[in-house]
């Protein structure tokens, strides 16, 4: 079956990283039609919207879409960098992935950890009597991703009826009634069951899948008790009633960051909220190769946008030969398969990735630990192109 997918390249080093990513998906013989949506910088400056409403009908006809990365400046520079033509009409800069999380419900965020044998920049811990040891981590962090600290309902200088009803709060009258409004800013955290539960069931059936007989909540509900107490709840509850031998256990997001420091392959599988998921995802990331390898799935009840975690890294973006990893975007198009049902091509192309890193011939600049600069090439790292073209050759031996 021939698939139609919808490819966001955006900004910066987002281009370069999905230009191999779609190499390794040809040389896999996926059969698919590619159609390009505009997003990003470029956009937000000539048309005043990062996000154009065509590329949400794009998205809405072809629902399966691969993103690489955007650019966001702060209000400033925003403003600055409009044409002139738009200057005093009115437009306001909005994150053009937070905008698509929240249009299409892209609730469910999937971010795999996973160390690859032969990585340099995996983990390593001091063991008994000064050993080295180098545990094998394979985490899948579930974040809620249209909800809580980053849904967006905050105020400066509330309005009246926003500060009358905090002021109903016997909390809020003693601890706050003191400062003036205007130097008052407040961000809501609200969850939903619906919500919650989705994300929380998520992590359950991966669980189940894998035989994984423990779903961490990551939250804090001792303190946040009203939302966190929410997601612990849920979670405890659909335990005891959907999935025997699952334990819904609770982990304070705080002690997280502590125990993954210290045995972080004792987590598979952790179920946070929009804000300590995106904590708690970044943590492991860096355990298992940092920002290179950090793949994602973002998806909701029609539409599904995978992307790698990092940003459009602008100081890389203009080298004549670009040197940033494309491992995250490749990982991402697993990700993508998977999600289709093409569960032999997204092995073979995570088998190829595997041989490519575990052979150690060709490396990317942060997996020689050196400082990005166009020197890195020839000090012995591979270019973007270079890595993809490692992968290609891999598909050929790398076993199913
Ligand atoms: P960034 O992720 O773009 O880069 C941070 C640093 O990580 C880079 O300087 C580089 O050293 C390293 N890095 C990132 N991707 C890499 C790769 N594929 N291979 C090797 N090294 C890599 O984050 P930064 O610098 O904070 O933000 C740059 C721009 O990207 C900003 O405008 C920001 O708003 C935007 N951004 C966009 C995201 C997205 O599109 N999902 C996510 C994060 C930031
Ligand atoms: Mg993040």
């Amino acid at each position: 079956m021939r698939h139609t997918i919808t490819v966001m390249p955006g900004d910066g080093i987002g281009r370069a990283v999905m230009k191999e990513a779609l190499k390794v998906l040809d040389a896999s013989g996926f059969e698919a039609d590619y159609v390009h949506g505009d997003i990003g910088w470029e956009f937000w400056k000539t048309e005043g919207n990062a996000l154009p409403g065509r590329t949400l009908e794009l998205l809405e006809k072809h629902p399966v879409a691969l993103f690489g990365a955007i650019t966001s400046k702060p209000k400033p520079a925003a403003d600055a960098e409009l044409s002139p033509a738009l200057k005093d009409k009115g437009c306001v800069y909005y994150s053009p992935i937070v905008t698509m999380r929240q249009h299409f419900g892209l609730d469910i965020c999937k971010r795999p950890c996973r160390s690859f044998i032969g990585n340099p920049l995996n983990f390593v811990r001091r063991g008994p009597g000064g050993t080295i040891e180098e545990p094998a981590i394979d985490t899948m962090i579930f974040r809620q991703n249209t909800e809580g600290l980053y849904g967006g309902v905050e105020w400066t200088n509330p309005p009246d009826q926003v500060y009358d009803a905090l002021m109903t709060h016997p909390k809020f009258r003693a601890n706050f009634a003191w400062c003036p409004r205007p130097e008052l800013a407040v961000s809501t955290r609200i969850f939903t069951r619906k919500y919650t539960s989705r994300i929380v069931r998520e992590a359950f059936e991966y669980a189940k899948a894998r035989s994984i007989d423990t779903v961490y909540v990551c939250e804090k509900p001792n303190v946040i008790r009203e939302t966190s107490g929410m997601m612990l709840k849920v979670a405890q509850d659909m335990a005891k009633a959907d999935y025997p031998g699952i334990r819904a256990s609770d982990v304070n997001i705080d002690a997280m960051m502590m125990w993954l420091t210290k045995n972080p392959e004792d987590y598979r599988v952790i179920v946070s909220g929009n804000m300590f998921g995106d904590i708690v995802s970044d943590g492991f990331a860096g355990l298992t190769g940092g920002l290179g390898f950090a793949c994602s799935a973002n998806i909701g009840e029609k539409v599904a946008v995978f992307e790698p975690t990092h940003g459009s890294a602008p100081k890389y973006a203009d080298y004549p030969e670009s040197i940033v990893n494309p491992i995250a975007m490749i990982l991402s198009t697993c990700m993508m398969l998977e999600h289709i049902g093409d569960h032999a091509r997204a092995g073979r192309i995570m088998n190829a990735v595997k041989l490519v890193i575990s052979e150690g011939r060709v490396k990317t600049y942060d997996m020689l630990k050196l400082r990005g600069c166009p020197e890195v090439l020839s000090q012995g790292a591979a270019s973007t192109a270079g890595m993809g073209d490692a992968v290609v050759e891999a598909l050929g031996r790398a076993g199913k």
